[in-house]
């Protein structure tokens, strides 16, 4: 496909989804979350009752799911799980299946779909990397952890869910783990990536540094 890219990846609670999708307005881009696909998978496995070392049957599953994104909602098989994915368990739960190649090759093509004119903006851990390597843009986003663990109290707090920074702190720094050292994949920073790290930067800056790297190659 000749549509341009844009792939934005970087660890949990950076703030790379929100950047990515104002992104995506800006251009009128398409948007792919690829972290809510991961979601949905260890979502549809703790449905299923299907074990993490049942790899076979993990892929089948998730080579079947019918996903269906309109505009900010998700639908798996026809039901609404906007928000059911969105809890520190399915984080954890998608970081887990994540980790499993059969699951990663089941979700190639379904995230290489999502490249249709006039462009893509995708987030997630492996955009830059493996599922887009082609792209026109690489973005590594990223915020200290400290911070980050901040940023996911704050939204918690906002939707009246009570929270506690460190558990938060400690949940994301194994993530994170988990994320950077698994074989398939691992959370790595492309050599040709742009670094932004948003640690002291409002998300209206970080917007605007990505569309201007963007125009300063397209
Ligand atoms: O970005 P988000 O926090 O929704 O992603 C949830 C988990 O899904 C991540 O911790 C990661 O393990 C996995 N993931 C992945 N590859 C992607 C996107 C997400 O492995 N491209």
């Amino acid at each position: 496909s000749s549509f341009p890219v844009i792939a934005i990846d970087g660890p949990t609670a950076s703030g790379k989804g929100t950047v990515a999708q104002l992104v995506a307005n800006r251009l009128g881009f398409h948007y792919l979350d690829s972290g809510a696909l991961y979601r949905i998978v260890g979502f549809a496995s703790l449905q299923r009752n299907i074990p993490l070392d049942q790899t076979l049957a993990l892929a089948e599953m998730t080579q079947a799911l019918q996903i269906e994104f309109k505009g900010n909602a998700i639908f798996l098989d026809h039901q609404e799980i906007t928000e059911l994915i969105r809890t520190e368990e399915m984080g954890l739960r998608a970081s887990a299946v994540g980790a499993i190649p059969e699951v990663r090759n089941a979700l190639f093509s379904l995230q290489r779909s999502f490249l249709t004119s006039p462009g893509l903006v995708a987030d997630g851990r492996d955009m830059a990397t493996v599922i887009f390597p082609e792209a026109v843009l690489k973005v590594f986003l990223t915020a200290s952890a400290q911070i980050r663990a901040e940023r996911r109290f704050k939204q918690l707090i906002n939707k009246g869910i009570s929270a506690k920074i460190e558990i938060l702190l400690n949940d994301l720094v194994a993530r994170d783990a988990r994320d950077t050292q698994r074989k398939d994949a691992p959370l790595i920073q492309a050599i040709d990536a742009h670094l932004l790290d948003t640690s002291e930067m409002d998300i209206e800056t970080a917007v605007q540094k990505v569309v201007d790297w963007y125009h300063a190659v397209n």
